[in-house]
């Protein structure tokens, strides 16, 4: 670590898909009530994604761009795109290079974390060291999922909890000790078959077979889950908390992860801390797995329920099993100011000058393969001179043939 060098929450921003699942919804597919979701879950309602227009790169895409906007930093400002998730875009590449090129982050590196719903948390470890070790200046960590596309909407045990969504921050260098003052990383693999997608990886590739036994979908063990989880929640607290050289009462906000409201009322039994200094938004969102931490922030912040120099503690558990917490003193002056108009038209326009670019390199990249084959580089003349003999051979009729 730098002396004198420390990681704080400098742009935040959230994107969930505008279409709306109710529990009211849910009851005319499969045997449940709202009554029944409300009382045991605390959910209300869900987003989910639509078609090809939300993808969790594209909703990652648009949160990132408003963590970019909040922070006031050009895409090309930063060192490295991490997005946590557990619906990728593809198994490969990493859905952070999909957002990367489509924020325009032309300096940055990327990758995915795969660590549940812990997965924010995580990122938000890691790009702590590696601000403060000075590897890197600027990060942007995001959570994003589309769930929605592998939930059983047949299986009422598990699809009345998932939503779809993303959410973000930029992490930057500051000189003033605040931002993230320790974190806690844990992970239990002898409980991963608890929350688990069984088919799809290494250990079952998909097959006709996995698909008709609907293996492609989330299966849980919702009564093991809620054990493990209404117990770590406040361990990882206080750990946290002790690592900041904290006392539990110094806590202005707890930000946990969104998985069900009975869990956060146990934790906050257990610590005893009033639920006020709980942030609960699950009612309208589900479970969005990683995302579900970054849009509570979000919101946190909208409802002013941040100040300068506060002490927040951000905890989630997940798949793995997996669980993680940061402590926070909060750095930026709150409210922020909102930025000028010009300034945002400029940052605007640069996101529109990145996804023309990346149409205009991608067709160019699909062009030059055509034209060149396999082989690439090599030979490329020959190659080249070869496709227009046998275009020309197949379009052109000699002359003399015609005559
Ligand atoms: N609607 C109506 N009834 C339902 C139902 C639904 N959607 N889902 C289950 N039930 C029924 C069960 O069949 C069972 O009936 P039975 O007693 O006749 O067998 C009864 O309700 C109780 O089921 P149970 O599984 O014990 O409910 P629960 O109180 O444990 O709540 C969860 C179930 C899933 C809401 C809860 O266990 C949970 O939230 N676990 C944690 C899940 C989680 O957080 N996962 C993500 C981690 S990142």
């Amino acid at each position: 670590m730098s002396a004198g060098r420390y990681a704080q929450i400098t742009g935040w921003g959230m994107c969930v898909p505008d279409h709306v699942v109710t529990n009211e919804d849910l009851a005319c597919t499969v045997e449940t009530t709202d009554d029944w979701i409300y009382s045991h879950t605390g959910i209300r309602q869900r987003c989910v994604a639509q078609g090809e227009r939300d993808t969790t790169a594209s909703l990652a895409t648009r949160a990132g761009r408003n963590a970019l906007l909040v922070a006031d930093l050009m895409p090309s400002q930063l060192d490295l795109v991490i997005v946590a998730t557990v619906t990728p875009e593809y198994a490969f590449p990493a859905t952070a290079c999909c957002v990367q090129d489509a924020l325009g982050a032309s300096k940055a590196g990327a990758f995915d974390l795969s660590a549940g719903c812990s997965g924010f948390l995580y990122g938000l470890s890691l790009a702590t060291h590696l601000i403060r070790s000075g590897e890197a200046n600027h990060i942007l960590i995001i959570g994003s999922e589309t769930l929605s596309r592998i939930t059983d909407w047949k299986d009422r045990n598990t699809c009345i909890l998932f939503g779809d969504g993303a959410g973000a921050v930029v992490m930057s260098a500051c000189p003033q000790p605040c931002g993230i003052m320790a974190t806690v990383l844990g992970s239990d693999g002898s409980g991963r078959d608890a929350l688990v997608l069984p088919a799809g990886g290494s250990h079952c590739p998909p097959s006709i077979q996995t698909v008709s036994n609907g293996d492609h979908f989330i299966k849980m063990n919702g009564r093991e889950v809620f054990r493990f989880a209404s117990t770590i929640i406040p361990k990882a607290t206080e750990d946290v908390v002790a690592r900041a050289g904290w006392r539990a009462s110094d806590v202005a906000l707890v930000v946990p992860h969104q998985a069900n409201a009975r869990i956060i009322e146990a934790a906050a039994k257990r610590l005893n801390l009033p639920m006020e200094k709980f942030l609960v938004n699950i009612d309208r969102y589900g479970n969005t797995s990683s995302a579900s931490i970054p849009i509570a922030l979000c919101e946190a912040i909208d409802a002013n329920r941040i100040r300068a120099g506060d002490k927040l503690v951000l905890v989630g558990f997940g798949a793995g099993l997996t669980w993680a917490a940061a402590a926070i003193e909060w750095g930026m002056p709150m409210p922020l100011k909102p930025q000028s108009a010009p300034r945002r038209l400029l940052a605007n326009a640069r996101f529109g000058y990145a996804t023309l670019r990346s149409l205009v390199t991608r067709a160019f990249h699909r062009a030059y393969n055509g034209v060149l084959g396999p082989e690439g580089q090599e030979n490329w003349r020959g190659h080249l001179r070869e496709r227009v003999d046998r275009w020309r051979h197949a379009h052109i009729t000699p002359r003399h043939k015609k005559e």
